[in-house]
């Protein structure tokens, strides 16, 4: 039910228009990024904006072709999307002329093999996991942000994908929404053992979810550094963990790392300018 990941020496160059001449020339996003994601790992990746992030999430989920370097899942290159990953977006993507329910549905009928029975079941199963079972029949635009993007997570999580890759899902979200879904995903993943790929720029989101927090570099992106975390998510005795020193270490850590990504890129772009 999940899936190991490995990334090795990869490259991302695109074509972009330069300011000044408009003649086209080449941007190198990624170069030389290495990343070995085990099977049923949660990894979350930080980085600053523009560090390429998303870059590397669309790879992995075979929307894009590196332009050099490898990417495998359980050892077999990625050509292309296929159902053994899924996708959340920051974005909510849901079919706003179906009812919550119908839009789960709707990715059961994509991937085939089930019942109009079946379906149904299913999409509750999974409207129940995430807190919606009672909003099934409500329209995308009665219900609230937060809820919507459960959704899009019950959809995502219905056709039991083996990776689940998340960019910046939370980001929209008021601060108490969010949090409530971080924990609900954490709860997810240990009931699932599904491999999930989280991509964010909130620091305290990455330490909270990760097993390992992924730091990258910008100009070229790639990764700078790995850390471990070890945390007690289960919120045992009402201990919230976000409030330990362990929490804060690691923050500081994480921090400390992103703080060192910040500064000489702001300089180089002071000097262009
Ligand atoms: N299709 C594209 N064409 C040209 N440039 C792109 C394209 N996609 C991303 N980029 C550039 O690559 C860099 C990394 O982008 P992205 O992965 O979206 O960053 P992040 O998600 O970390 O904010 C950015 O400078 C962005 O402008
Ligand atoms: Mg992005």
């Amino acid at each position: 039910m999940s899936s190991r990941i490995q990334l090795s020496d990869v490259g991302q160059t695109f074509l972009v228009r330069g300011n000044d001449d408009r003649q086209l020339r080449e941007f190198v996003a990624l170069d030389g990024l290495d990343l070995d994601i085990a099977a049923g790992e949660f990894l979350t990746i930080v980085g600053p904006s523009g560090c390429g992030k998303s870059t590397v999430l669309d790879l992995i989920a075979g929307l894009a072709k590196p332009t050099s370097g490898s990417l495998a899942i359980d050892g077999a290159p990625i050509t292309g999307p296929g159902l053994d990953r899924s996708v959340v977006f920051q974005q909510y993507t849901l079919l706003p002329w179906r009812t919550a329910r119908a839009n789960v549905e709707f990715a059961l009928e994509a991937k085939g093999g089930l019942s109009k029975a079946q379906r149904r079941e299913r999409a509750e199963t999974y409207l129940e996991l995430v807190g919606l079972l009672e909003f099934a029949d409500r329209y995308p635009h009665e219900l609230s942000g937060g809820m919507k993007q459960r959704v899009a997570i019950a959809r995502s999580l219905s056709y039991q994908p083996e990776v689940l890759l998340m960019d910046e899902p939370y980001g929209a979200l008021d601060a108490q929404t969010r949090e409530r879904l971080q924990e609900e995903l954490v709860a997810i993943w240990q009931r699932t053992g599904t491999t999930v790929v989280f991509i964010t720029h909130d620091i305290d989101e990455a330490v909270f979810l990760g097993q390992r927090v992924a730091v990258m570099s910008s100009r070229p992106g790639r990764i700078k550094e790995i850390v471990d975390i070890e945390l007690d998510r289960s919120g045992a005795g009402d201990r919230d963990v976000r409030a330990t020193t362990e929490f804060a270490a690691y923050r500081h850590q994480v921090w400390t790392l992103l703080r060192e990504e910040h500064a000489p890129a702001q300089e180089k772009e002071v000097a262009h300018v």
